[in-house]
């Protein structure tokens, strides 16, 4: 196929346009089945976009199945069912329904970074481990002996954590863990404050074994302890290095009123330090269990550091509540991976994940400036950056007078997803909307893309 040239619109987006172009030239039968088509470079200079652009429309040609790639030689027209290239010429082209409208950017919380996973790494130290005699067991009611060592060694080094190897519990899920600890609190606690806003699965979890919530209030200048005192919990749920979803750290004073609270109340801080290990503005904060950990019990998980799906957790109890719980659970099978277990525990001994990490940080903090100057270049004051210094979001409060809702609606249309935070506030609602977005298995490119799609929607 030579010189496909048609002329892009201002208003709506280019890729859809290249995509839909396209998509009715094969649908009429202009450019026949097994047609070459320009390369992704070719068709990126006559029409004047980025490569990004025309890939993206490729790629949503392939997974349709109209056109088909094959490797260096480029990519070829599909032959047709006739029935489709009939009813194309038969019937005009109704209006695009909103569940039709492709998914050109998901600002998705959530995922990592796929480009950059040490697949070839982790195939080979698992494969290793498959040959192991003890890979065929079930394995340790509380976790690997070997992981949990690792785990404290790093615990120690980068979150200022000392801790024993057998206070440490291995688990698959934050959530998981939360309610075999519930189980062992209920009998001596009935309440729990937790942060407002703060994680729904944490809440959830609490609820499970009917805990009643007291609410912590949180603003992006911090928590407001003013009530602590007068609250009737002894145990409280904080996330103190990354608040989930604000993004606040606690400060040292904090921190420390929060230790000195937990011990005369005679109760308990859990510490979810879920994705402490990305922070870019400075080294990483020290945990609350770094000190004093007589009262903490610190919560640590793979999920946004490695992969969610290796479903790996841990917990390192303090020793009041230790025996209770492995009285409790001694016959309880493990919950998790004996496999990745076996893995991580290499993974982690050979010096991959300090690495994996180092480069995590890099990769991230590059996505995270990348959206932070898109959205200023786009928005201006239109919006306000939260949560810019770490993790693997953004939040951004809208000052446009929209409602959550149809800003979401809004950028579906065109084509982009966007998450809620509703969902976090219990009581201490935002006066404006505040929508998150995850970037973190997206490209620059992408997300370059994505703002750009937003501001149409928005502005
Ligand atoms: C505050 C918080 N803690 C923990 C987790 C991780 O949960 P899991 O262990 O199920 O991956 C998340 C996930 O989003 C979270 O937001």
């Amino acid at each position: 196929m030579k010189n496909t040239i048609f002329v892009l619109e201002e208003n709506s987006p280019k890729y859809k346009q290249i995509y839909e172009q396209f998509k009715s030239f094969i649908e009429r039968g202009d450019i026949p089945p097994n047609d070459l088509l320009p390369s992704i470079r070719q068709l990126a200079d006559s029409l004047q976009v980025s490569r990004n652009t025309t890939l993206m429309a490729y790629e949503q040609l392939v997974a349709e199945g109209y056109i088909r790639g094959e490797g260096r030689k480029g990519y070829f027209v599909n032959e047709l069912e006739p029935i489709l290239s009939q009813d194309a010429l038969a019937f005009p082209k109704k209006e695009q329904t909103k569940s039709e409208i492709p998914l050109l950017i998901d600002f998705r919380p959530g995922v990592v970074d796929q480009t950059n996973f040490p697949l070839k790494i982790w195939r080979r130290i698992a494969n290793r481990a498959l040959t192991l005699q003890e890979s065929f067991q079930y394995g340790e009611p509380f976790g690997e002996r070997c992981l949990r060592e690792q785990i404290a060694t790093y615990l120690l080094q980068s979150r200022g954590v000392n801790t024993d190897p057998n206070a440490i519990i291995i688990g698959s899920s934050t959530q998981q863990m939360l309610i075999y600890l519930g189980q062992i609190l209920k009998d001596d606690f009935n309440s729990i404050i937790v942060e407002d806003p703060g994680y729904g699965g944490a809440r959830e979890s609490f609820q499970f074994h009917r805990f009643t919530l007291e609410t912590l209030p949180v603003y992006e200048t911090g928590a407001d302890f003013s009530k602590l005192e007068q609250m009737t919990s002894k145990i409280i749920y904080v996330t103190p290095s990354h608040h989930c979803p604000i993004g606040v750290s606690m400060s040292i004073q904090q921190r420390q009123m929060l230790i000195h609270w937990a011990n005369k109340k005679q109760g308990f801080i859990i510490e979810d330090d879920y994705d402490s290990e990305f922070r870019y503005t400075q080294q990483p904060f020290p945990a609350l269990a770094s000190i004093d950990s007589t009262r903490v019990i610190y919560l640590g998980n793979f999920s946004k550091s490695f992969l969610p799906g290796i479903r790996l957790s841990y917990m390192v109890l303090p020793q009041l509540l230790l025996n209770r719980y492995k009285q409790q659970f001694l016959h309880f099978e493990s919950t998790t991976s004996l496999l990745s277990q076996l893995t991580m525990a290499k993974f982690i001994e050979e010096g991959e994940w300090n690495r994996h990490i180092k480069r995590m940080r890099l990769v991230y903090k590059r996505k995270m400036q990348c959206l932070v100057s898109e959205l200023k270049k786009h928005f201006n004051k239109n919006v306000s950056i939260i949560g810019e210094q770490s993790g693997l979001y953004l939040l951004v409060k809208i000052h446009l007078n929209y409602s959550e809702e149809w800003l979401i609606e809004r950028a579906s249309v065109y084509g982009v997803k966007v998450y809620p935070t509703s969902i976090y506030f219990i009581k201490n609602y935002s006066d404006e909307p505040i929508i998150k977005l995850g970037f973190s298995n997206l490209t620059c490119e992408e997300i370059q893309l994505g703002v750009k799609l937003l501001k149409k929607a928005w502005l």
